[in-house]
């Protein structure tokens, strides 16, 4: 059985498949593609609250000619909150569907729980760790939007702990050649341990920033990331989301190439100001996430997940 679990499971090779696969979905005329999934159920099981992730996984099984069951706050709407479990749901889902699709909070009981599923589980978005699917549709978005995913300087701010969207897409700057990262983030909020010696051990030149300008001042790249105050502990106090993001005032040190990311939602970071300049990428990033999930869900459901 071939779930998503972790950019990890994503090489170079399989990313660039799935870039050139979204390009062609993007353009393609609806008729010509709406057969692809036909005849396919997919499952989407939401534990938390989501916009993007779950209606453009949505979006793309219908596109594709599939059809959709879905469990929108699953952690009130549905038995889990009898107290199943989510090996007994992956078992049960996953003989009504071919493929289920769940954002749960928690990392560790996504990953026990996944051996038990009869049908492809794709993780989207686990508690503060992973969320492969956003990491490969913002490698798709820099590469649309600079031509290349390597030999990158990215400035990444905002909640570096918790952000699960970071760690996937930080994972897989590890495959990739002459990668420089600037890091500016609240006190407290940095990167996990495991994942700084990841980094070094790939390779990926990591430096502190000391201020917004320092970070933006030559990067190709900003990531900008929400303070996940929900997932934050009693004694981590919530800052200033703005302290630690880019503002209209930054905009003349970015240089004119550069491109700004953001996984949103947004609350807080990222002035509006911004939205019209053409750096901003934010909003054709989370487009790109449709295609993207289109090509995961043709080879996930065709079993050509390699
Ligand atoms: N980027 C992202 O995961 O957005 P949602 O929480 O709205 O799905």
């Amino acid at each position: 059985m071939r779930h998503v679990s972790t950019v990890r499971q994503f090489g170079l090779t399989e990313t660039t498949r799935l870039i050139e696969r979204a390009e062609y979905l993007r353009t393609a005329k609806r008729a010509e593609i709406q057969k692809n999934l036909a005849g396919m159920l997919v499952a989407t099981l939401f534990y938390e609250p989501s916009t993007r992730t779950r209606l453009s996984f949505e979006a793309a099984v219908y596109r594709l000619g599939g059809q959709v069951i879905s469990a929108e706050n699953a952690q009130e709407n549905s038995s889990s909150k009898k107290g199943e479990t989510l090996a007994d749901v992956f078992r049960i889902v996953g003989a009504y569907v071919d493929a289920i699709v769940i954002r749960h909070h928690s990392a560790a009981e996504l990953e026990e729980a996944m051996p038990y599923a009869p049908v492809p589980v794709i993780n989207a978005g686990a508690g503060s760790g992973e969320h492969p699917t956003q990491a490969l549709l913002d490698v798709y978005t820099i590469w649309r939007e600079l031509g290349r995913i390597d030999h990158l300087s990215v400035a990444v701010l905002g909640d570096l702990k918790y952000g699960r969207t970071v760690h996937s897409l930080l994972r897989m700057f590890t495959m990739m050649s002459n990668i420089s990262l600037k890091l500016y983030y609240p006190e407290g909020l940095g990167l996990p341990g495991d994942l700084l010696s990841e980094m070094a051990q790939a390779g990926v030149r990591v430096e502190h920033a000391g201020s917004v300008e320092e970070a933006l001042a030559d990067a190709d790249v900003v990531y900008q990331t929400r303070i996940q105050a929900e997932r934050l502990e009693a004694l981590e106090e919530v800052c200033a989301a703005s302290d630690y993001a880019i503002q209209a005032k930054h905009l003349s040190v970015l240089p004119a190439h550069a491109r700004i990311l953001h996984p949103l939602p947004r609350v807080g970071e990222i002035d509006p100001a911004i939205d019209p300049d053409a750096r901003a990428a934010y909003f054709r990033q989370a487009e790109n996430g449709l295609y993207l999930r289109m090509a995961l869900l043709e080879q996930v459901l065709k079993g050509e997940l390699s």
